[in-house]
């Protein structure tokens, strides 16, 4: 990624509010053509960054650039940015045509062009000719599409989403996103995205920023994070971890990293608790002094135990987090 342009950048980059909540010290940089998402739980500070890069929030310190220029002092329309925020903000009294006009409209392109371009736009969210139609008159996740349209009709060279697809069902959650990744691939723009959704930003993000209480916790790769967590809270918060307590230190191992024997020949013998068959995997929970441990295993194991047999616990990749961390 170092040889890649970088498109944004925050400096040190602090915004409180009056109250004194907020984030503090963000440094991030995101490179053209990438999809970055923050992720973190409910009050974290994502949005807070998200809207002081859209420019609809002033930093208290530090800067903000984008390709390299500081953009603190502009109003949202003169940044080179476009947000679409969590409620969809379509206007109810105005059809998808007009709604997605506006801004072109408000920017004096000549109405033949504007004609044009709707219609591309509409392709390419998969809501081809609804023009006529009331925001009302369309499901959330159409709304959502035509949000996002609009957005894409400005041209931004950076498009920030806030939790877009946070009112949708999970089943046409997962076709947005994969909508999403395409129409980013596509028209090669940098997204920065919101989500509280750890397998969402997964799924979608080149690299994923993990907040905790208004600061970074880390930056990687969804692998680089999945696999090397830098926090506890990190490592609670991607995924599932199971946190073995020995002394002073925290095993922190995932379930599929854990190998199971039946009988009692290993070092760490623990009694099964309960047998989930979760289709192709099963998870065994296993007792093993204080702990309860969950292990993904086969079917074939999971036909071979039952609730109170001993069994013997080995385990693989994991990361030692000491108490002061
Ligand atoms: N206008 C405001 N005035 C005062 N405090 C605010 C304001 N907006 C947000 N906060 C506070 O700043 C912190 C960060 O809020 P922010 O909205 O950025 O969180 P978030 O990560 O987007 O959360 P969520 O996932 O719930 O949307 C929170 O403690 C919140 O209460
Ligand atoms: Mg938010």
């Amino acid at each position: 990624m170092s040889d890649r342009k970088v498109m944004l950048e925050l400096v040190d980059m602090t915004k409180k509010y009056g109250n004194g909540d907020g984030v503090e010290h963000i440094g991030l940089k995101v490179y053209e053509g990438e999809i970055v998402t923050l992720l973190g739980p409910s009050g974290c500070g994502k949005s807070t960054i998200l809207r002081t890069v859209g420019g609809f929030l002033d930093v208290t310190s530090g800067d903000i650039l984008i390709n390299g220029r500081s953009i603190v002092d502009l109003p949202p329309e003169k940044r080179p940015t476009a947000m679409v925020f969590q409620s969809y903000n379509l206007w109810p009294h105005m059809t998808i045509y007009e709604n997605l006009a506006y801004g072109l409209k408000l920017r004096k392109r000549p109405a033949a062009e504007i004609r044009e371009e709707i219609t591309k736009s509409l392709e390419m969210v998969s809501m081809p000719g609804c023009e006529k139609k009331y925001p009302g008159q369309l499901s959330g996740g159409q709304q959502q599409r035509i949000a996002i349209a609009r957005s894409l009709l400005l041209k931004p060279e950076l498009l920030l989403l806030d939790e877009p697809f946070s009112a949708l069902d999970a089943k046409i959650r997962q076709q947005m996103r994969e909508e999403l990744k395409k129409i980013q691939q596509d028209l090669g723009i940098t997204v920065v995205f919101v989500t509280h959704d750890q397998e969402e930003a997964m799924a979608l993000s080149h690299r994923i920023v993990v907040m905790n209480k208004g600061k970074i916790d880390q930056i990687g790769t969804p692998a680089e994070i999945y696999d090397n967590p830098a926090t506890l809270h990190v490592a609670s918060f991607i995924g599932e971890m199971n946190f073995i307590k020995k002394g002073n230190e925290t095993i922190a191992v995932r379930p599929e990293d854990i190998s199971v024997t039946p009988g009692t020949a290993g070092d760490m013998v623990g009694e099964v608790r309960t047998i989930m068959l979760l289709g192709h995997y099963v998870v065994l929970t296993v007792q093993y002094g204080e702990n309860v441990i969950k292990c993904n295993i086969n079917r074939a194991l999971s036909d071979s135990l039952k609730v109170g047999d001993k069994v013997s616990l080995e385990i693989g990749k994991h990361t030692v987090f000491n108490k002061t961390a």
